[in-house]
């Protein structure tokens, strides 16, 4: 176990019911996502758990003191002015104020950015200036990484491409994730566990497991069973929008 939410109940100081009973454990390794409608408290609850959203009521545990935790954001939001090497290394300045060129070069490499480190963001495609934001949530060696709908904005390939890419980097540097996404099929293929949420105050209204093994391919995707989940997904959310 690495992390324990118990009956957390979020409600803003407008007085909007934001989430309720809410409880989940996230086991070490896991890749959990969280998949439900629009504005049913997601972001806040990726917010509680990294601390920059208080709660109004229940409990949040991790198995060790001050977990290292990175977000991963639908915006890259990259500094215009800084090269893609400046913006890998920023959460190092900030958070150690140490300047450690080889581990910046390290996540570089591994995102296959290196060769463009001096590069500016404005030179970059969608599909690389979000790899730089997953590289500059990697350089700090995260315990977890929270993704707030990392790939919306991005196209169809682009997006397959970084979900192969997230996994093969999972497995590479053994990060524990949680990873909000509109996209059921995408959900489905990148975890071992998901969780549907009611609409707002959100709650769990639905927890899968899947179980197909690691690593996966492209060929899950013409699998009776991936697609066979998709749908039970996709009706369970429609029956959401209608109640
Ligand atoms: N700081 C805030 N104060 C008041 N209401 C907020 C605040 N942040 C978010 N909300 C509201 O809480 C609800 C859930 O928002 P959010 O967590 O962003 O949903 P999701 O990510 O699931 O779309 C929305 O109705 C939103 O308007
Ligand atoms: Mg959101």
């Amino acid at each position: 176990m690495f992390l324990k939410i118990e009956n957390l109940h979020k409600t803003f100081s407008n007085g909007l019911e934001c989430l309720t009973s809410i409880s989940l454990e996230l086991h070490n390794n896991d890749f959990l996502s969280i998949v439900g409608p629009s504005g049913c408290g997601k972001s806040t609850l990726l917010k509680t758990i990294s601390n920059l959203e208080s709660i109004s009521e229940g409990k949040i545990t991790f198995s060790k003191d001050n977990p290292n935790i990175s977000f991963v954001f639908q915006e890259p939001s990259l500094l215009p002015w800084a090269n893609v090497f400046d913006n890998v290394m920023l959460p190092l300045r900030l958070k150690y104020n140490i300047l450690n060129r080889e581990k910046v070069d390290f996540f570089l490499n591994l995102v296959g950015l290196y060769e463009f480190s001096k590069s500016y963001p404005r030179e970059l495609s969608g599909g690389m200036k979000m790899r730089v934001s997953i590289a500059r949530a990697l350089v700090t060696e995260p315990e977890l990484i929270l993704f707030d709908e990392p790939f919306s904005a991005l196209d169809e390939f682009t997006r397959e491409q970084l979900n192969y890419e997230i996994l093969a980097l999972k497995n590479e540097t053994n990060y524990n994730c949680i990873f909000v996404t509109h996209n059921i099929r995408e959900a489905v293929f990148l975890s071992n566990r998901i969780l549907l949420f009611s609409k707002r105050p959100g709650t769990i209204i639905k927890e899968l497991d899947i179980s197909f093994p690691y690593p996966r391919n492209e060929i899950l995707k013409t699998e009776e069973e991936y697609n066979h989940i998709c749908r039970d997904i996709s009706s369970s959310l429609k029956e959401i929008k209608v109640n």
